[in-house]
């Protein structure tokens, strides 16, 4: 398993580029499931997650060409609708092929994912909105079943949880429904809407994407399209971090400052300076002096539960005491046994952890124990006095694309050991 060795208490400086987002690509490549006609997605980053969907589209019968840096992908013919247990355990977004196979191919074999590390994260939104639009479930030997042998059918679906890849599923497969279909509470974030936009260029008739209201007009068949991933604000939010925890400044290029409101809304509050170059570039400076601030994550456009081991990272650096609150996963601390072996000061109480901040870091070795967690140990790392050891960084190679090459062009001393 690699490693990730860090030599820390060096300030980040320069310009770094975010890659398109892995939670866009995603949904992205399961909506080329819909049409036999070639799709051509642009800006998908390098990681394992994308790899991994990859595979699971092969494996229904899908064609994916790399090509000059985009991907081109084609479901010519008879399609496999199956995903089995050996993908579907290492990312639990494969469930977003279940919609767009049910609507394309009338059934889908997919197996259930267990539990991770963040939390149960169960798909039960995802199969009761499929019921609604007239799949037939079943569950057994550890799969879902789904069927609807004369096609789905528009209907109204209210999500009592927002969910994200769940919106994402149904409005894939409301696409060619017969008539109408709205999904109330629907999940707002960039990602939905950014799938929306997709969808909309192979023919889909999709209003209200970004809102908590989304209608859908189902059509007859959708065609080939191209577009551009949008870039990843999760990597443009643990890049702007780095700038803070490392008292550096950096330029982010290729990003969206307006997805990153809530989390730019903290930086400024703690005392960071961040200044929007223009709608794809900030700069962030960093202050000597953090403030605590408290900060609770909430569903777009809130601070993104996928940025709260991050954020807690650098509030171990601050003046004062922070308290933060995970709204979204009921298990999401696992990086704070391992900061508290760098020197943080953190305590969980339920849902909330008590930073006391001002801790001096310094380095150990820790363990990587899922994606953001990840992300976390190796901002603290940079932070931290002296050398850290992470292993299992197979975590953070599923989200983040040459993340120790791009953290080295702006002065981190980082290098990989591969056993
Ligand atoms: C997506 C993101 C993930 C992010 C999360 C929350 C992708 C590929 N992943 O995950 O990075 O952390 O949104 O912003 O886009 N839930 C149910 N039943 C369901 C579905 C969800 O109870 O059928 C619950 C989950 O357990 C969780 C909450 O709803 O507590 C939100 O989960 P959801 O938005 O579905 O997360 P994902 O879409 O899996």
């Amino acid at each position: 398993m690699d490693k990730l060795v860090v030599q820390g208490g060096r300030p980040l400086r320069g310009d770094i580029a975010v890659s398109g987002a892995k939670n866009s690509a995603l949904p992205a490549l399961a909506a080329c499931l819909l049409t036999e006609e070639t799709v051509t997605l642009e800006r998908i980053p390098g990681v394992r997650d994308i790899l991994t969907m990859q595979q699971l589209l092969e494996y229904t019968g899908a064609t994916v060409t790399p090509s000059n840096g985009h991907l081109e992908v084609t479901t010519r013919g008879p399609l496999n609708p199956e995903a089995p247990y050996d993908l579907v355990k290492t990312m639990r977004a494969s469930s977003l092929i279940l919609g767009p196979l049910v609507a394309r191919h009338g059934s889908a074999r997919v197996s259930m994912p267990g539990g991770c590390a963040i939390g149960a994260r169960p798909i039960d939104l995802h199969l009761m909105g499929l019921e609604r639009l007239g799949a037939e479930i079943r569950q057994e030997h550890g799969y879902i079943e789904a069927s609807a042998s004369r096609g789905l059918t528009g209907g109204r679906i209210y999500f009592d949880k927002i969910t994200v890849t769940g919106t994402e599923d149904l409005m894939m497969a409301a696409t060619l429904a017969k008539g109408d279909t709205i999904l109330e509470n629907a999940a707002r974030e960039p990602e939905v809407v950014d799938l929306a936009e997709l969808l909309t260029k192979m023919g889909a008739v999709i209003e209200g994407a970004g809102t908590s209201v989304i209608r859908v007009r189902g059509v007859e068949a959708l065609h080939g399209a191209r577009h551009a991933i949008i870039p990843d604000r999760i990597e443009a939010g643990t890049y702007a971090i780095a700038a803070a925890i490392t008292g550096g400044e950096l330029v982010i290029r290729n990003c969206r400052p307006g997805h990153l409101g809530a989390l730019i809304q903290k930086l400024w509050q703690a005392g960071v300076h961040v200044e929007e170059l223009d709608a794809c570039t900030m700069r962030v400076s960093a202050t000597p002096t953090l403030r605590a601030q408290d900060m609770s994550t909430e569903e777009y456009p809130g601070f993104a539960t996928d940025l709260q081991a991050q954020y807690m990272a650098m509030m171990t650096r601050a003046d004062g005491i922070s308290i933060i609150r995970e709204t979204i996963f009921e298990n999401r601390f696992m990086h704070v046994l391992e900061l508290v072996r760098m020197g943080a000061s953190i305590r969980i109480d339920g849902r909330q952890a008590i930073v006391a901040g001002s801790r001096k870091l310094t380095g150990a070795p820790v363990i990587a124990s899922d994606l953001r967690a990840s992300a976390s140990l190796l901002l603290a790392a940079m932070a931290a006095e002296g050398e850290t050891v992470i292993d299992r960084v197979y975590h953070l190679d599923r989200g983040y694309e040459r993340i120790e090459e791009k953290l080295a062009g702006v002065g981190a001393v980082v290098e990989r050991i591969t056993d």
